[in-house]
């Protein structure tokens, strides 16, 4: 007789798998940081994950195959994901995401999160950054143990990234900031290291991503 059980079958969301599932999907993330998603999301303990800027899913699958293979928790993703014309509205610059063909990234996020068979794993939050931060409070609220921010790269909003959503992170979560190194972006590499630079933190870094643990 077969023994039922609702274990995962090894192999679904380990790395091996989360690599091919990425490498179909649209996206920035080198292959180091895709790696180093996964792991952070598998090691890291206490409370689930949040992150800022989605895009197609590319670094939410990443987490979420980690955080799922470890038997932990959720990745809630936030992002308006709207029109490209919309989104420059939003934020005042127009940047990558505005000048692509994609019109609207939501359907293609849940058709990529669902091809990952994460539909269950992945809580998409449909607002900027600063508006999803009252909606995290009031239906979540849970302590955050790993952010990745990766929305608008501006320094003036990496900055709100940092002061809204960083105090939910406790002791032992991880914050990790994508482009914080190199030139692309240097609003982002200034608020991060600014950020990242007390005692309080120990830091690493992956390609382009700064990332710190809080001691
Ligand atoms: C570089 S893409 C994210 C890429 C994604 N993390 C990945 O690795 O596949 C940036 C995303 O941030 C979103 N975004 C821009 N401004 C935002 C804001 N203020 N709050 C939340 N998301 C924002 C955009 O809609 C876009 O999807």
């Amino acid at each position: 007789m077969v023994a039922l059980t609702d274990a995962v079958p090894s192999g679904r969301f380990d790395r091996d798998s989360t690599r091919r599932k990425c490498s179909r999907i649209h996206g920035w993330l080198t292959d180091p940081e895709r790696d180093l998603l996964y792991n952070l999301a598998h090691n890291t303990l206490g409370g689930v994950i949040v992150e800022i800027g989605s895009w197609q899913g590319k670094s939410t699958i990443a987490l979420a195959s980690g955080s799922k293979h470890a038997g932990r928790g959720r990745v809630y993703a936030v992002d308006p994901f709207c029109k490209s014309d919309a989104m420059k509205m939003i934020d005042g610059i127009y940047d990558v995401w505005a000048i692509t063909q994609v019109d609207d990234t939501y359907d293609k996020f849940m058709a990529n999160v669902a091809e990952a068979d994460l539909w269950n794993d992945i809580v998409p939050i449909v607002a900027v950054s600063a508006e999803a931060v009252a909606l995290y409070e009031q239906r979540h609220n849970y302590p955050i143990r790993l952010l990745f921010i990766d929305g608008c790269h501006e320094g003036s909003y990496v900055q709100k990234d940092w002061d809204l959503w960083s105090p939910r992170v406790p002791s032992g979560g991880v914050i990790a900031f994508h482009d914080a190194i190199g030139e692309t972006y240097p609003g982002v590499g200034k608020v991060a290291e600014h950020a990242l630079n007390s005692a309080d933190w120990e830091v690493s870094r992956c390609d382009s991503i700064l990332y710190g643990t809080r001691r």
